[in-house]
């Protein structure tokens, strides 16, 4: 394997008495292509802000490798950003035409003079900007600014290409290409990092996700393999009238005992606690069962005859949607509980 690039070590960023990331550890080849994954306020732009050297740790390293050197602690390190192309926000320049902006970057990451002019032409090229070249930032669509920021994180030919949420505000069609230019960056052998709440957009391109909650990493692994480590079968089970809220507990009890020889017992905590859920939204309950056939069947006639006074079965399924989406939900729901007690108990 490729050697290590870019390494955190117990990383972490407390804003007063939140902590926002949490003893992050994570290693980055060279050439790999990581997806750093969680919801919405979960620590990625903070990370992002710390490899930018924009925020400072409060505890742990980030440790980079550049040109010819070890791995050295970033805060060491002075010059570090002709390594490191980031797009974090859409930059704000804008009065300056798109040419203007990139030739400001380029030079202040001392990218050769005389060759400027054409690593701008190529790029625009590339990211179908070259008709915009001399118009105002200010006058382009949401894409294009986002496009003109990833232009920016690359035009100094940086090793290593840190993205925040790159898909934001594209259309369903510019999402495609951005894939197609994180590709590209991939076949050129460059190192990226690239952060998302939207697992599915980006597990395509991505050789590891590293999924993060509540400023913790809760996974790191290929796509396959954590979707794999995480296998659970379930079955979906839509009920014609709602639960009485009343009888909700004893039911559930009921349910887990009479299904008991055919519940999944070694349920990753991970995905469930419980192995039958009931989601009043939905109007139905969810069963992790042992994923056999036989058991399948079981499960449907336990629950037609023993329950027949109980509820009625309208719909009795196996989903279909992505293995590690609903992982990824599941993880993310449970990690808010955990951290939920956590909190309450003055953490
Ligand atoms: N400067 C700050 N001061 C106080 N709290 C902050 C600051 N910056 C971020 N936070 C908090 O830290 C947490 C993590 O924020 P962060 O921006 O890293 O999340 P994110 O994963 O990038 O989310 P999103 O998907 O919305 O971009 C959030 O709860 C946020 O409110
Ligand atoms: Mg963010």
């Amino acid at each position: 394997m490729s050697e290590v690039v870019l390494k955190f070590e117990k990383l972490t960023k407390k804003f007063g008495n939140f902590t926002a990331v949490n003893g992050i550890n994570l290693e980055v080849h060279r050439g790999e292509t990581i997806g750093l994954v969680g919801p919405n306020g979960a620590g990625k732009t903070t990370t992002i802000k710390m490899i930018a050297k924009i925020l400072r740790p409060n505890s742990g390293r980030i440790l980079i490798r550049t040109d010819q050197s070890d791995l050295e602690d970033l805060q060491k390190v002075s010059r570090t950003t002709n390594q490191i192309g980031f797009l974090i926000d859409i930059p704000a320049f804008y009065n300056m035409t798109a040419y203007q902006l990139l030739r400001y970057f380029a030079n202040l990451h001392n990218y050769p003079k005389d060759q400027i002019d054409k690593r701008i032409n190529e790029l625009l090229e590339l990211f179908k900007l070259t008709e915009w070249k001399h118009e105002k930032v200010k006058n382009f669509s949401k894409g294009m600014t986002q496009k003109l920021g990833i232009i920016q994180a690359l035009i100094h030919n940086p090793e290593i290409i840190i993205l925040d949420e790159p898909q934001t505000g594209l259309d369903p069609l510019a999402r495609v290409e951005i894939r197609r230019y994180i590709r590209e960056l991939q076949s050129l052998g460059k190192t990226v990092f690239v952060a998302s709440h939207m697992l599915y957009e980006i597990s395509e391109v991505c050789d590891k996700i590293a999924l993060i909650n509540y400023g913790s990493i809760i996974g790191f692994d290929t796509v396959e393999n954590l979707a794999h480590i995480l296998k659970t079968s379930e079955l979906n089970c839509v009920l014609l009238e709602p639960l009485k809220p009343s009888e909700l507990e004893s039911l559930l009890k009921k349910l887990t005992e009479k299904l008991h020889p055919y519940l999944d017992h070694d349920l990753d905590p991970k995905i469930s606690m419980i192995p039958i859920k009931y989601f009043p939204e939905q109007q139905g309950l969810k069963i992790f069962y042992d994923g056999q056939n036989k058991s399948k069947g079981e499960i449907l006639k336990i629950l037609i005859k023993e329950f027949e006074n109980d509820f009625t079965v309208i719909s009795f399924t196996q989903p279909k949607t992505s293995q590690l989406e609903r992982v990824y939900t599941e993880m993310v729901k449970n990690n808010k509980l955990n951290n939920g007690v956590v909190r309450k108990n003055g953490n």
